[in-house]
């Protein structure tokens, strides 16, 4: 890594929403997302991803999102990031509604607003971990050599900085994503099946850790997941049915 510097790059002045929807509270909402539409279609044939999907998830919530395979879970995160558009419904995220953001905006939102951790890890296999870990901050235009040994230390890779992903096992991987999706201290992170690849044992030690980190840095967090033992630790769970989120049976609040 370069030598440390401070960060001079200021963050995006992005506009607020001037007059929210009356039937959406922007208080203390990190995300809104309301009557979510998204429909693929493949050929002839067309497929209702999304049917009116609303949610809402408080600041510093730490709330996990069920649902059975192909309910359009993967969808909603892509949706909620930017990196699809809904064919209707409104999403805002940290007070910015995202359909007022062209392409290039929303790429500039999602780097400096929001962190993602995939089930497939998504490391560069020639960064070393540390730069990988630094590779939002560098997105950014602010590379902060501090901040990313913090988050290296934070997930019990201080002294793994210079290696390689294909020295690192599935575990250490996934600690690696979770450093880099908040070292550019996100307000928003989105967690996509983030231990599908773990045994158990990891799976738990990554989300706890997952969890320790969004609470230390002031996050907050919407994790997809099939495990129950991962979701029992988050604030709330919410489940993705064809009629909709809705508050999963088993609502464990902090
Ligand atoms: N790019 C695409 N083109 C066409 N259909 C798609 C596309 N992406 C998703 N779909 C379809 O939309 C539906 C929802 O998919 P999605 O990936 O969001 O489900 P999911 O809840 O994340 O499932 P899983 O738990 O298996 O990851 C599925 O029927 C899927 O086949
Ligand atoms: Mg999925």
């Amino acid at each position: 890594m370069a030598t440390a510097h401070p960060s001079t790059a200021q963050p995006t002045p992005f506009t607020r929403t001037a007059a929210p929807d009356a039937a959406m509270t922007t208080t203390a909402a990190i995300l809104e997302a309301r009557d979510l539409t998204k429909r693929y279609r493949l050929g002839a044939t067309t497929v209702d991803a999304l049917r009116g999907v609303s949610l809402t998830v408080g600041e510093g919530e730490f709330v996990a999102l069920m649902g059975p395979s192909g309910s359009g879970k993967s969808t909603l995160l892509n949706l909620i990031a930017g990196l699809e558009r809904p064919d209707a419904g409104r999403i805002v995220v940290d007070g910015v509604d995202m359909r007022t953001l062209d392409d290039d905006a929303a790429t500039v939102f999602r780097r400096e607003r929001v962190g993602f951790v995939f089930q497939s890890f998504h490391v560069l296999p020639y960064l070393s971990v540390a730069d990988n870990v630094a590779l939002p901050l560098a997105l950014a235009g602010r590379r902060d050599d501090a901040r990313t040994r913090a988050m290296l230390d934070a997930v019990g890779l201080g002294d793994r900085g210079a290696s390689l992903p294909r020295e690192l096992s599935g575990g250490e991987l996934q600690r690696v994503a979770i450093a880099r999706a908040l070292v550019h201290a996100p307000r928003l992170l989105l967690a996509d099946e983030p231990t599908g690849n773990l045994d158990p044992e990891s799976a738990a030690q990554v989300i706890a850790l997952l969890r320790d980190c969004v609470k230390a840095n002031g996050a907050t967090a919407l994790l997809v997941t099939h495990s129950h033992a991962a979701a029992s630790a988050a604030d709330r769970m919410m489940a993705l049915t064809a009629r909709g989120v809705q508050a999963a049976p088993a609502v464990r609040r902090a």
